[in-house]
């Protein structure tokens, strides 16, 4: 490979983003990085320092004092606050809750999306999100869409939860996706839209390896 690739890759809440960008790196050897997981442990410190969502000289403050770093053994994501490992804690369902409302603030874009920008400097990369081929990367190499059955995707993130939070429901879920996929396309800081150039990929019917052949198939004229 003699030039840099970024591969960009947003759509609704779980519709099966981490799951593509994991395989697509591992296959292409490029970076993954998940863009979620850092307004994810953004809104975890938020929530552990009581921070006031209006109050913008704390969150000021707040961006100043947090530390995110992203340690990546086997593609999985490992993602430190503060040098604590927080991997876990942000999947949960207390952090889910406030994350889009962490996320629609501008000083919190501001940086995370900084920070991108920093890890697509040198290497080739795939990052998931909401805003990356509109806002982090607008020329990244290959755009991706995705979007899939919300009632598939509420059962896929339940499956995914259920093992660590035996009495969560599918209700619950469901709700969740829904007004967090309500709050990141209505917020007025980069919404989440589909860029003019991105390829549309929806996954209802796709098994991960059919998505994968198909992305592949999208990116592998670049390489
Ligand atoms: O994995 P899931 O689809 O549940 O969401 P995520 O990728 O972990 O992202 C969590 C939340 O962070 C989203 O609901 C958005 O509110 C926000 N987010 C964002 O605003 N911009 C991004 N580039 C990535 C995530």
């Amino acid at each position: 490979m003699n030039n840099q690739i970024i591969v960009a890759i947003d759509g609704y809440s779980s519709c099966g983003k981490s799951t593509l960008a994991k395989a697509l790196a591992k296959k292409l050897h490029f970076i993954y990085v998940d863009s979620g997981a850092m307004y994810r442990a953004v809104a975890l410190y938020f929530l552990r320092h009581k921070i006031d969502l209006k109050d913008h000289d704390k969150i000021a403050e707040a961006l100043k004092n947090i530390h995110l770093n992203f340690h990546s053994r086997d593609y999985e994501t490992h993602i430190t606050l503060n040098g604590e490992e927080v991997s876990e804690e942000i999947r949960q369902m207390h952090v889910a809750e406030s994350v889009s409302a962490v996320a629609a603030i501008r000083e919190v874009r501001l940086e995370m999306v900084k920070q991108q920008q920093r890890m697509g400097q040198t290497k080739s990369i795939v990052m998931d999100g909401r805003d990356i081929g509109t806002a982090v990367f607008p020329d990244a190499t290959v755009k991706f869409f995705m979007t899939a059955d919300p009632k598939i995707r509420a059962e896929r993130r339940y499956k995914e939860l259920l093992p660590k939070n035996p009495q969560i429901t599918l209700e619950e879920v469901f709700e969740n996706l829904a007004h967090r996929d309500y709050q990141d396309t209505t917020r007025i800081e980069s919404p989440l839209v589909r860029a003019d150039d991105a390829i549309i990929l929806d996954n209802t019917d796709l098994t991960p390896g059919e998505q994968l052949l198909f992305a592949l198939s999208r990116v592998e004229p670049f390489l």
